[in-house]
């Protein structure tokens, strides 16, 4: 980029910057005071934003309101799990039957969970379930079945692929706070070749892959992708692992029902908890036979909190009664009509969308060429400060989106707040046009 357009992006994001701090004062004291009990200010690594992070008081329905009194959009919709909006009706009468009347923390297995093992293994066609507390267990509890089942230890993962606290990987390595260091081999996404000769090759106990790379910038999976990784990991004698932690809800039946595949297990978590923390793991019977207690063979598999009255019954309820596969299917569509405005609004400039159905993320590419099908991270560089800016302009048109520009939408978001935000694209394109066009 030229060093005049650089200097321009850098006096905007200046003054867009200074407008962010004198409009939220009480959340700049809040993050102040929180700096002497949390490092950082921070219990959450994702959430923390500089100068400071903009600090909620409440949300309701498909909006958030900030402690410096502003009501936002909620186009975070809280990374995917905040699918059903804030107080979705369903979801607190769930949570007011179990406190009510059904009581929580048991010590004991409840015919609820049952229910709710039932509907997931219906919809996401699973043999078995087996119920955690996050994503990223469910993901460790998915892997330690993989290894026992196919007694090796090596995992094949993808360059920008995100599995959880644990289970990241970045710049072709997994991240310093990753578990078993040593144990993976980090190959470029939607790059197939590679794929298949790291799953040919010694000691390799399963492949674990998101559909679409959520973290990693919402960078969709070829059909070839997956479908190949299928075929080698059948042939290889490889436990097929798809995350679908962020993706069960772009279908009636998950990403795998959408694209006509069937890994070996399934990972989940997110919204599929009601809004509450969660994460399940299941699929092949014979692999999550792992964790049947009734065999001599198999493991352990604790968690005080696994089959907890609140989630079993809340999950239930969202899936049963809100969530259902119309209602997937058809958000799927009108995000993915969403999509294609925001893609026409910044066609010529440097910013892409990418994405599917209701989940999608920015991106402001530095160089020249207009890229429309990324697929893979590793193939662009992004300018940071401009991304830092779109996300100041758009908070200041009363939009709750990520600072990397991930959007995952809510539910029940009007139709007229998605028309607006196009407009605030375009009106974003026309103010910059000089910095974004390419
Ligand atoms: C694809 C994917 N897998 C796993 C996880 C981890 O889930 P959790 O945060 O519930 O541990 C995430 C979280 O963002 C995710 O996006």
């Amino acid at each position: 980029m030229a060093e005049d357009a650089s200097q321009r992006i850098s006096i905007a994001h200046n003054e867009a910057r200074a407008l962010y701090v004198a409009r939220n004062p009480r959340s700049q004291a809040i993050h102040q005071d929180a700096t002497r009990s949390l490092p950082g200010g921070n219990t959450r690594t994702v959430l923390y934003t500089d100068p400071f992070p903009i600090c909620m008081k409440s949300a309701k329905g498909y909006q958030v309101t900030s402690e410096d009194d502003k009501t936002y959009t909620d186009f975070t919709g809280e990374f995917t799990a905040a699918l059903y909006g804030h107080s979705n009706p369903v979801i607190l009468e769930a949570i007011n039957n179990v406190l009510q009347n059904v009581g929580m923390n048991v010590g004991a297995t409840t015919s609820q969970e049952q229910l709710f093992a039932k509907e997931l293994c219906q919809r996401f066609d699973l043999e078995r379930v087996r119920f955690t507390n996050s994503g990223t267990e469910a993901n460790l509890h998915a892997l330690t079945a993989a290894r026992l089942f196919t007694k090796k230890r090596k995992v094949v993962v993808f360059n920008r692929g995100y599995h959880g606290g644990v289970l990241g990987f970045k710049g072709g390595k997994p991240a310093p706070n990753n578990v078993d260091p040593n144990d993976w081999i980090v190959v470029k996404y939607n790059d197939l070749d590679a794929a298949t000769k790291a799953i040919e090759g010694e000691g390799v106990a399963a492949v674990l892959v998101e559909g679409m790379q959520g973290n990693g910038g919402c960078i969709v999976s070829t059909e070839e992708f997956l479908s190949g990784i299928q075929n080698a990991t059948a042939k290889a004698g490889v436990v097929f692992i798809l995350d679908e932690v962020m993706t069960s809800r772009i279908s009636g039946s998950g990403f795998a029902g959408l694209r006509g595949i069937k890994p070996d297990l399934k990972t989940f978590g997110k919204y599929l908890g009601g809004g509450l923390a969660f994460g399940a793991l299941g699929g092949r019977a014979d692999i999550m036979a792992a964790f049947d207690p009734r065999l001599s063979t198999s493991i352990s598999h604790s968690g005080t909190f696994n089959n907890n009255t609140l989630v079993t019954h809340a999950g239930y309820a969202g899936l049963k009664h809100v969530y259902t596969p119309e209602v997937a299917d058809s958000f799927t569509e009108r995000g993915s009509q969403f999509l294609a405005k925001l893609q026409e609004a910044v066609k010529g400039t440097r910013i892409v969308f990418t994405g599917l159905g209701s989940v999608m993320c920015s991106h402001f590419v530095e160089g020249t060429a207009e890229i429309r099908d990324l697929v893979s991270a590793d193939d662009i560089q992004e300018n940071e400060l401009l991304k830092d800016l779109f996300w100041f302009e758009m908070l200041e048109q009363g939009y709750w989106v990520t600072r990397r520009g991930f959007i995952a939408l809510v539910l029940e978001t009007p139709q007229s707040e998605l028309d607006r935000f196009v407009d605030a694209v375009r009106a974003f394109v026309s103010k910059y046009r000089e910095l974004l066009v390419l």
